[in-house]
């Protein structure tokens, strides 16, 4: 029989979930440099166990024989759910169908969910509602709602005499790496990744839920997504600025250029603000991972949009990465728009039309005919300028 890793991260707590090294896209949206984790945990008392949470399709046998080694999974007697998404629960028909008796713990959407993409029957679902509790025998495990993090149904899950925290996605990060986050030397880069791609857009909600924790004795967070924080103080903070939507004195420059033209027109820009003492954080969205975009998003300021005009409009590329940044909701305050156009203008008005609804203020935009001129450079200083002066009043 195959053995596994399967450490005891707390008093007959164990990690039972995966490791996928390989994988490389989530969602058909987010690139995973590093793989990631789908991490599934057992809880074992005196009379009961449960297992928080499953893994991603393919790894059922992984889990079993994971599960085995410590327990036996036709033991399971509950099956929490904390999130329904296929990455956490597609495993779920496959335990159910093992162990006859265990039920389901979810919430009441929750409860929806597991109907509707695992086809769980009602009568295997336990429904749970805020600070319901299930004793295992020496364990208690409550349930504190969490909507929106990072669907509507999700909870968190508290082992109160162990005092682990089980956020699912909250507090995660996308990396095969390490498995504590001390381990993990790129730990906060890679967290604030995974929250510019899947939290940033649930900001308040994120904030309610650590408003909700706050008075709670965390050892240990143990998220569904990378590294095991046993030293919760370092995401906690991190986490409190980012659901504040606290920013920084700077600038992400993203851009797509033809013939150099708006590449010029963003590079006097990025020039101008370095000069101005602004951090700068610039990408070229032909190669531009959107992982790294999505955490400069989340503490800029501000944003300099650069597009050439592709018959009459916006270059595809900058308007995908305009939709995304309305749909992430990142904090920036300002916006700037750079066009270079050929025989037509059209891009500015195409900007301004998908970054209108957003609490964006636009600074300022410029439109050139062909490569930058020396007025036109000098044009660029002057916004430039006048966009640092904005960041600096906060
Ligand atoms: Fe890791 Fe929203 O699933």
């Amino acid at each position: 029989m195959k053995r596994y890793n399967v450490p005891e991260i707390a008093d007959n707590v164990f990690w039972v979930g995966v490791k996928d090294w390989n994988r490389r896209m989530f969602d058909a949206l987010i690139p995973l440099p590093q793989g990631t984790t789908y991490n599934a945990y057992l809880v074992v008392g005196k009379e009961k166990t449960a297992l928080i949470d499953t893994v991603n399709p393919g790894f059922e046998q992984e889990l079993a024989g994971k599960v085995d080694q410590v327990a036996n999974l036709d033991d399971v007697d509950y099956l929490v759910m904390n999130h329904a998404e296929p990455d956490h629960a597609s495993a779920i028909p496959f335990v159910l169908n093992v162990t006859e008796g265990a039920k389901l713990v979810t919430t009441k959407k929750g409860a929806k969910m597991a109907q509707v993409y695992s086809g769980v029957p009602e009568e295997r679902i336990r429904i749970v509602a805020d600070g319901d509790t299930i004793d295992l025998g020496g364990k208690t495990l409550k349930f504190i709602d969490a909507p929106w993090l990072h669907w509507p149904e999700t909870m968190f899950t508290y082992l109160v005499e162990s005092k682990v925290l089980f956020p699912c996605d909250f507090f995660g990060s996308h990396t095969a790496a390490g498995f504590y986050d001390d381990e993990v030397e790129e730990l906060i880069p890679f967290a604030k990744r995974y929250y510019g791609e899947i939290m940033m857009p649930f900001n308040k909600m994120g904030k309610k839920a650590l408003d909700k924790i706050a008075g709670l004795e965390i050892e240990i967070i143990a998220p569904s997504h990378g590294p095991i924080h046993r030293n919760p103080e370092r995401i906690l903070e991190a986490y409190g600025k980012w659901t504040a939507g606290e920013t920084r004195e700077k600038v992400i420059l993203v851009y797509v250029t033809m013939w150099n033209s708006t590449e010029a027109m963003i590079k006097t820009m990025a020039e101008t603000l370095l000069g101005e003492g602004i951090e700068v954080a610039l990408y070229n969205l032909v190669n531009a991972d959107l992982g790294d975009i999505a955490k400069d998003l989340v503490d800029s300021r501000a944003i300099v949009l650069g597009t050439p005009t592709v018959l009459g409009g916006m270059h595809p590329q900058a308007i995908y990465a305009a939709h995304l940044v309305k749909a992430l909701r990142p904090p920036l305050k300002y916006g700037v728009v750079l066009s270079s156009y050929g025989w037509g203008g059209g891009a500015l008005k195409q900007a301004g039309e998908i970054l209108g609804p957003t609490k964006i203020e636009v600074v300022d935009a410029l439109e050139v005919h062909g490569p930058p001129t020396a007025d036109d450079e000098e044009r660029i200083v002057e916004i430039g300028k006048q966009l640092a002066s904005k960041i600096r009043q906060g």
